[in-house]
This record gives C-alpha cells, sequence and structure tokens, in this order.
C-alpha cells in the first residue's frame, strides 16, 4: 500500500490488467499527459461502439475543468481520471442525475475509509470531498451534448501530491492523502478502491435511493454550518440544515427555508 515515491511512472499495463479484472471498467486509456480526461471522456461518450463503463486516466492534465469556468490544479501524484457511464434511465431516469455527484463523493468517502483512512472524511455539497477540513477531492459530472445515455464522471483526488507545491491560494484550502496521513499510497490500490465504491453506490443509487440517502446524510459536511451559497444570479446566507431527498442543500435563512440546487458554498462555521 505504501513507499511508491510521488512521482514514480505509473505502470500502465498493471493499471489496465487489474483495473479490467477487479472493477466493473470495460475498457481503459492512460495518458501520461491531456488537457482534460473529461473532455476526453465527452468525446468518447459521443462515439458509437464503445465498451463502458470506460477509464480515462491521466498522469498530468493541462487543462483540468472543474465546476463551472474553474480550473482543477493537480500535479504529478494525484489521482485524475473520468469514467464514461452508462446509464439505464429505468433505473435511474435524468431527472435523478443531479444526485450523482453526492453518490460519487459518497463512494470516495467510502473508498479512503476501506483504504483504512481514519482521518475525519466528509462529503461537502454539492461535489467535494473534504479530508480534515480540507479539500481532497472535486467531482466534476458533465452530460454530453448529444442524449447517448452516457455520463462522464470526473475525479480529481489529491494522493501523493503533496499541497505544499500547490499555488499558494490553495494551500490554507486543500488538502492530500500524503499531507493528511504518513506515507504514500499505491496509485492503483486507490484507483481500484474508488472504481468498485463507484460501482457498489451509484447501484445503490438506483435500487435502494433511501439508503443512499441516508449515507449522504451521515458524511455530510456541511450540517448546520452557516454558509454563503452563490451563483451567478443570487447569493444566499444560512444555517445548512441537512440534504433533500432530491440532492438540495437545505437552508435556514433570515426570510424563511430555501432549497438550493447549486452554487459555490463558503463556510463561516
Ligand atoms: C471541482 O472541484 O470543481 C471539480 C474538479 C474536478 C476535477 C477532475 S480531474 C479529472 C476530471 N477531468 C477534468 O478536467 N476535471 C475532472
Amino acid at each position: 500500500m505504501t513507499g511508491r515515491h510521488s512521482d514514480a511512472p505509473l505502470d500502465f499495463d498493471a493499471l489496465i490488467r487489474r483495473v479490467t479484472a477487479e472493477t466493473f471498467v470495460r475498457s481503459v486509456e492512460v495518458h501520461e499527459e491531456i488537457g482534460s480526461t473529461n473532455s476526453r471522456g465527452l468525446e468518447l461518450a459521443a462515439l458509437p461502439g464503445g465498451k463502458y463503463p470506460q477509464l480515462i486516466m491521466a498522469q498530468r492534465q493541462t487543462a483540468g475543468r472543474g465546476r463551472g469556468a474553474n480550473r482543477w490544479w493537480s500535479s504529478a501524484g494525484a489521482l485524475t481520471f473520468s469514467l464514461v457511464l452508462p446509464v439505464d434511465l429505468a433505473r435511474l431516469p435524468q431527472s435523478r442525475w443531479p444526485e450523482l455527484s453526492l453518490t460519487v463523493g459518497t463512494s470516495v468517502c467510502r473508498a479512503l475509509q476501506r483504504l483504512a483512512v481514519t482521518e475525519d472524511v466528509r462529503l461537502k455539497w454539492p461535489n467535494d470531498v473534504y479530508l480534515n477540513g480540507k479539500k481532497i477531492c472535486g467531482i466534476l459530472v458533465e452530460v454530453p451534448s448529444a442524449a447517448t445515455g452516457r455520463l462522464v464522471v470526473g475525479v480529481g483526488l489529491n494522493v501523493n501530491n503533496s499541497i505544499r507545491d500547490a499555488p499558494e491560494e490553495l494551500q490554507t484550502a486543500a488538502t492530500s492523502l500524503c499531507d493528511a496521513v504518513d506515507g504514500s499510497r499505491e496509485m492503483i490500490d486507490v484507483l481500484i478502491a474508488v472504481l468498485q465504491s463507484l460501482e457498489y453506490h451509484v447501484n445503490v443509487l438506483c435500487d435502494d435511493a433511501d439508503a443512499m440517502r441516508r449515507m449522504w446524510r451521515e458524511l455530510d459536511f456541511l450540517m448546520g454550518r452557516s454558509v454563503v451559497v452563490g451563483d451567478e444570479h443570487e447569493t444566499i446566507s444560512g444555517t445548512c440544515e441537512g440534504i433533500d431527498d432530491d440532492g438540495a442543500l437545505l437552508l435556514r435563512t433570515l426570510a424563511g427555508p430555501r432549497r438550493v440546487f447549486g452554487g459555490t458554498v463558503q463556510t463561516f462555521t
């Protein structure tokens, strides 16, 4: 589990062999460098005849994307991948797709716990994972413009990349496994744990939505915190009162209860 130096090259053949043998992924593309694995995933999702789920993994991204207009910083040693995921609309109609970001976040939290990370792992609505109060993982779920019944799930997880090398503005807000827990991790083990957890939790979302909702609520980082949630249209201040069944954030504001469906969250307590 430990011992790989943070910028040691990945063994691509071992990765492809283990991922296809040990997870639900049916085809794999590994890149030393790519613009964005999500952009590549959107291209692949539009092509006919692919074997899904399809994994696009990169050692480095030159144009990693975050939510909205945000960029995603990552360096050697980060786990950076996207998954082209076929969705059975009978089990998960499009109206429920917003619940997927929280489900992917839950999968990452549970995978970290399974990898014996005993630190405080939390899901921060709508699509981040926090470790000891700092962001360790960002998730970007995108729907291709053509209706293909496929989604692209992007995950950036700081594993063996120390945040000490990150731009200054990230240093107080972000963390990585190697900063929070002693020693580096075997990247392929982390990837496989996340993929297995993803398969399991997407099935739970489809087959037992109440069980999935209980998991979000157990992991909810924002519960009881004072926040400001903003997007290009409005900014709302309030206290978080949990996550609703459809994935909306529940806020108590001076003007009464509000349900919020997206935006950037700033926390104060
Ligand atoms: C966010 O925090 O706003 C989401 C960040 C998502 C980053 C991942 S890294 C792999 C995948 N490819 C991208 O370009 N973005 C996602």
